[in-house]
């Protein structure tokens, strides 16, 4: 199953991971696809945050893995902890295996950044997401562009495998009538 969420700020993706946390159990796996700076921490953070897990959450640069434990004391006592992978300079499976994400997959939620061809083997139930800038948002040619200015975003969310089964997924994003162009979902 394909869902889609239309976001116009860094904070809309955020929620969408918020309220996608609300999903998920001990044992899940997320990859996040999509370009350098397409959002894929940014919808992390608000993942953790959903999930109560400790704050923090960053772009792994030098650090492949971040593991943030949940909070006893947050919102969401007794719940999974959160495995953040970057995957991006991981060429090989034998440099995947060595990470050995099997140990904490059982006890987390394990979020992979870069994970497309890379760690589908690690699960057969998993949610493939894809962060996609908008098309034809360099138009009008703003130069005083930068990074982080909000923008629209497309989060493309694939089910993969029984786990997903029947898990409706249309109530993550803000709600439709403030956000243009919202998809009818599930969109296949
Ligand atoms: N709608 C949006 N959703 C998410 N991020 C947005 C949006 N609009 C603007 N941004 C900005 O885009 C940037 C996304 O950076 P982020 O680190 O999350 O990307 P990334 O996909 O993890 O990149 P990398 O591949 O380098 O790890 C942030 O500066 C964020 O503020
Ligand atoms: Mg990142």
């Amino acid at each position: 199953m394909i869902w889609e969420y239309r976001t116009t700020t860094a904070a809309q993706t955020q929620r969408i991971g918020a309220r996608l946390a609300a999903f998920l159990r001990a044992g899940d796996l997320l990859l996040l696809n999509g370009e350098l700076g397409a959002g894929k921490t940014t919808f992390t953070q608000g993942l953790g945050h959903g999930l109560g897990v400790r704050a923090g959450i960053i772009s792994p640069t030098f650090v492949l893995v971040r593991i943030h434990p949940n909070l006893p004391d947050g919102h969401n006592p007794g719940g999974p902890d959160l495995v953040h992978v970057d995957a991006y300079r991981l060429a090989t499976a034998g440099e995947i295996d060595d990470i050995d994400l099997e140990t904490t997959m059982d006890g987390s939620v394990t979020v992979v950044e870069w994970g497309a061809e890379r760690v589908e083997h690690l699960a057969d139930n998993r949610l493939e997401i894809d962060l996609l800038r908008a098309v034809g948002r360099s138009e009008g040619g703003a130069a005083d562009f930068t990074e982080d200015d909000d923008e629209p975003r497309l989060v493309r969310l694939r089910t993969v495998g029984p786990r997903w089964d029947g898990v409706d997924l249309s109530g993550l994003q803000d709600d439709p009538a403030d956000v243009a162009g919202t998809p009818r979902n599930p969109v296949a």
